[in-house]
């Protein structure tokens, strides 16, 4: 049996979970696997049951589990609550308190959304990336952090383990893949870019079959919308990765379309979609929860091991796209507007199929 701790967090988060498990029960009756679902609070939703964003229970849920789905967490409800107490913390917080620093967030183009690019099709048919986060060190979490008088700080701190590890993760990943990484960095200002750099090159000569390129963030910033398909994997650090990850993924149509998983030394992993919580749409039951549905595709194949059940998830998202079905983020002429709930039935009954 294998045990999944769902965490919807606020504004879509639960209507985009509540798909996104519809669907993961779905692959569980079709393979024969026994799926055990508890869920846990997490941000704005934790705040106002106890105080307090990331509660220790669901600290210990998470521990307990084989994989945590989460949906978003943050609202205007919360926005003005010190940066330490915002749901936002409860995010970081439990990627820190699982040993998360590994990100991954694949931008693939399903050929079907193409058009829903605002770059030419032919410029996003050839992407298919993954962003390599750090996820726990540089700028989010250096100390020190903080106000002093009419002055604010934040530390940008690296060190040669942290930079050694998430190396790795993407030197394996593009073994896998298309053999390239193109590390992203600001080496020309920034000395932790240029211990980035200099452990990089390192990790490197143990994977002589990758081809490793260096980029300085605001050319990656740029070629990624001059030529996205030149890039296979992109390892680079928490701030650069935040920001490099929504530009690929709005590159390939929409936002609402990009899976992410959070991983550390084990198999435990975290994984949710890139896009927030959207508080403008919540509760219209018109959110997109197709990357929600990757979420739990690649929840089953890094922490559960189960490759071809991921991969029926996927293909089940291409299937109904090429169908035609849409929800409003992707809508385009002649298409067939759904919304969250009959997506999900969709992709279940396409898995089913
Ligand atoms: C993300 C988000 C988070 C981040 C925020 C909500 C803390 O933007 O997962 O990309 O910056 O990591
Ligand atoms: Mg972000």
């Amino acid at each position: 049996m294998f045990k999944i701790a769902l965490l919807p967090g606020d504004g879509i988060g639960p209507e985009i979970i509540a798909e996104a498990a519809k669907v993961l029960r779905a692959v569980g009756d079709k393979y024969g696997h026994e799926l055990e679902f508890k869920e846990g609070l997490i941000g704005g939703a934790a705040l106002d049951e106890g105080g307090e964003g990331l509660p220790q229970d669901t600290l210990d849920l998470c521990r307990q589990s084989d994989a945590v789905l989460m949906g978003a967490v943050g609202g205007p409800k919360w926005d003005s609550l010190p940066g330490n107490k915002r749901p936002e913390a409860a995010l970081l917080g439990i990627r820190k308190a699982l040993g998360l620093f590994a990100n991954l967030r694949p931008a693939k183009v399903f050929p079907a959304l193409a058009g829903a690019s605002s770059l030419k099709r032919e410029v996003v048919d050839g992407i298919d990336l993954v962003v390599v986060r750090e996820l726990t060190g540089g700028i989010y979490f250096g100390q020190p952090k903080g106000r002093e008088g009419d002055r604010a700080v934040d530390t940008m701190a690296y060190s040669v383990p942290e930079i050694e590890r998430i190396a790795r993760v993407a030197f394996e990943l593009a073994m896998k893949r298309k053999g390239r990484v193109t590390s992203v960095d600001k080496a020309n200002v920034l000395e932790t870019s240029r211990l980035w750099r200099e452990v990089v090159i390192r990790v490197s000569e143990d994977y002589p079959e990758v081809h490793l390129e260096h980029m300085y963030v605001d050319n990656c910033a740029m070629q990624l919308l001059r030529d996205p398909g030149q890039f296979d994997v992109i390892l680079t650090g928490n701030m650069f990765g935040d920001i490099l990850s929504d530009e690929a993924a709005m590159l390939t149509g929409s936002l609402g379309m990009l899976p992410s998983a959070s991983l550390g030394e084990g198999t435990l992993g975290l994984y949710e979609p890139v896009h927030g919580s959207a508080p403008d749409i919540a509760g219209k039951g018109v959110a997109n929860p197709l990357a929600t549905i990757m979420s739990a595709a690649m929840l089953l194949r890094y922490s559960l091991g189960l490759t071809e059940e991921a991969a029926r998830i996927e293909w089940a998202v291409g299937t109904v796209l090429d169908q035609g079905y849409r929800t409003p983020d992707i809508a385009e002429e002649g298409c067939v507007p759904v919304g969250t709930r009959e997506m999900g039935d969709l992709i279940v009954r396409a898995i089913q199929s």
